[in-house]
Formats: structure tokens, C-alpha cells, sequence
């Protein structure tokens, strides 16, 4: 059991953090906690693995807990799944505000993105994305979860399996601001979202996390991922069209500058085009090793400067509109 005096614990160990909300949704964890109240301060120990988070919240501490929370980066894997087993009952705790719920959802669709995209097999990966999609286009159908609210909840950072479910829930949101209501079809979109990268499995951590400048061979590298991608979903039943070009031509341009082949305007699929923008949104909002994020208003900027030529120029005004709700 935890004590009341928190414990410091090692310098030495790695932690990761995870939303704070979370506490609101487990009855308790199989991994010890750590609070963290300045970035300078070591971690201490919240409660230990088995105790009942659910005193807590009849003494009101999950709500008033304004501290980081964390795990050990040794006990991610575990966290993880004691997360998945709650989050069925998470989505439905009308307890629970939406944003909270999709805060929830997010973190655990990462982890198990991170965890199928390890695998040398993309099968498995393919297939976990059929159900997180449909929960994240759920989640998101209900209306209460905005485009402002999302990218106040997602993490910025530059991991791919955070990229994709952040890109796979701002598609889903952009879809319904262009008039895509059908659930099944916006399912399909959040799926497509979180498969639109799955050629960087094949790009060395070495190139995707490097910090100075990409080498002409390295970008080469790069750029061969949409027809990775393309490769390893066109022969599967369950990809539709749409998710295929998602994955293929995410990258191409609407002036025919774009990658990997150079179709214009009408060539590429309106999934391409609407993934186009939010791919770039969450790129220049995510932290990455070499710079620090652009703000929303600062990465809309960027994207509005490029409507028209990158960008389809409707995709971008509805982009830039439901922002700013
Ligand atoms: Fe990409």
C-alpha cells in the first residue's frame, strides 16, 4: 500500500508520463504511479501497483490531482494493458466528460499502435486498427468532442503511432465538417488514418529520429513510404479505395508537386486531400527533436498559404473555420 510520505524515486529510471484522467478510469493499476509537480523535481511515488484508485476518488483526490502523472518506462507495456481492459468501460462512464473519455481513448489507441507496429508482421497491426477507428470515429460522431478540443488533447510529440491516432481523429472531425455523416464511412476514414503511415515501418528509427538534416539518399528513404504503404494494404479485402489512397497519395500535391508520383487536382482521392491537411497540421503542432512545435494558429497559417497549390482550397477554409470554433 502507499504511504502518505511520498517516496523519491531513483534518478535513474526512466518514466513516461500519461494523462492524469486516466485515474478517473481505472479501479486500480498492476504498476506503481509517480507524481511529478515540476519537469526539475524527481518523480514520487502516488500509489503503489494494487492500490484501490477508487478511494481516492471517494476522497476526491483523482479531481484535485494537478500533478503529471507517470509510469515506469519498465512498466509501460502492463500499464498498457490494464488500460485496455478498462477502456470499454471507460467509453461508456457518462461520469466522464468526452474530452476526458477521448483523452482516454487516445492514449490507449497509441500504446496499442506502438505495440502492433513493432510487429515484422503489419497483419496484426491492420486488423488493431479496425477496432480502434471504429472507437474514435464513435467517440468523435457524438458531436461533443470539437477540432480546438482535440488538439488540446492530443500529444505532440513526433512518434509515428502518436501521429497516426492524432491524424486518424483530426480526419474523422474534418470529414464531418465537410458534410461526411455516414458512420460507417467515417469509420473507415479514422481507420485510414491510422494506416496512412504504415510505410514507415520499413524506414530505419536512425533516419525517422534523426536530428540535422536528411541526406538526399535518407529523404530517398522517406519518400518510398506511401508505396510501401500501398504495398502492404492493396491486396487486403477489408481497405476500401478511399483508405488505400489515403495511404498512397497523402503525400501528392494539388499541383502536381507531391510524392510519390506526381498526380494533380482531380487524380488524388478527396481522403488524400482531406488527410493531406490534417497530416500537415499535426506535423508542425508535434514536437520534434530538431525544433520546437508551431502553434495551431501558426500551423493553419502555413496550410492556408499553401491552399490552392498543396492544398485543396475548400479542405483548408473548413480546416481553418472549425478551428477557430
Ligand atoms: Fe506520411
Amino acid at each position: 500500500m502507499s504511504t502518505a510520505t511520498p517516496t523519491a524515486a531513483s534518478n535513474v529510471t526512466k518514466f513516461v508520463r500519461v494523462p492524469t484522467c486516466i485515474l478517473k478510469t481505472l479501479d486500480q493499476t498492476c504498476v506503481d504511479l509517480f507524481l511529478q509537480h515540476d519537469p526539475k523535481e524527481p518523480h514520487v511515488l502516488y500509489r503503489d501497483a494494487g492500490y484501490p484508485l477508487s478511494q481516492d476518488r471517494a476522497q476526491g483526490l483523482v479531481e484535485t490531482c494537478d500533478e503529471a502523472l507517470f509510469v515506469r518506462a519498465s512498466d509501460y507495456a502492463n500499464f498498457s494493458k490494464d488500460l485496455a481492459n478498462s477502456l470499454e468501460k471507460s467509453l461508456e462512464d457518462e461520469s466522464l466528460a468526452p474530452t476526458e473519455r477521448y483523452e482516454v481513448l487516445q492514449f490507449a489507441v497509441s500504446l496499442e499502435i506502438e505495440q502492433s507496429m513493432r510487429m515484422v508482421n503489419s497483419d496484426s497491426y491492420v486488423a488493431n486498427t479496425k477496432t480502434l477507428g471504429k472507437q474514435i470515429s464513435s467517440l468523435l460522431n457524438e458531436g461533443e468532442v470539437l477540432p480546438k478540443d482535440l488538439y488540446q488533447i492530443v500529444r505532440h510529440d513526433f512518434h509515428t503511432f502518436v501521429h497516426v491516432t492524432n491524424v486518424a481523429g483530426y480526419a474523422t472531425l474534418l470529414a464531418k465538417e465537410l458534410g461526411i455523416s455516414d458512420p460507417s464511412e467515417l469509420e473507415r476514414i479514422s481507420v485510414g488514418g491510422l494506416l496512412h503511415d504504415i510505410g514507415k515501418r520499413y524506414i530505419p528509427p536512425s533516419i525517422l529520429t534523426k536530428t540535422g538534416a536528411l541526406t538526399t539518399k535518407e529523404w530517398g528513404i522517406i519518400r518510398e513510404h506511401p508505396l510501401n504503404g500501398y504495398k502492404d494494404l492493396c491486396h487486403r479485402e477489408s481497405i476500401n479505395h478511399g483508405q488505400l489512397m489515403m495511404t498512397y497519395q497523402h503525400h501528392e500535391h494539388l499541383n502536381g508537386n507531391g510524392y510519390p508520383v506526381g498526380v494533380a487536382s482531380d487524380e488524388i482521392h478527396p481522403w488524400a486531400k482531406m488527410l493531406a491537411v490534417v497530416d500537415v497540421f499535426d506535423a508542425l503542432t508535434g514536437d520534434r527533436p530538431y525544433r520546437t512545435p508551431a502553434t495551431a494558429e501558426e500551423a493553419i497559417q502555413f496550410i492556408e498559404s499553401k491552399a490552392g497549390t498543396q492544398f485543396d482550397k475548400e479542405m483548408v477554409q473548413c480546416w481553418a473555420s472549425a478551428m477557430q470554433q
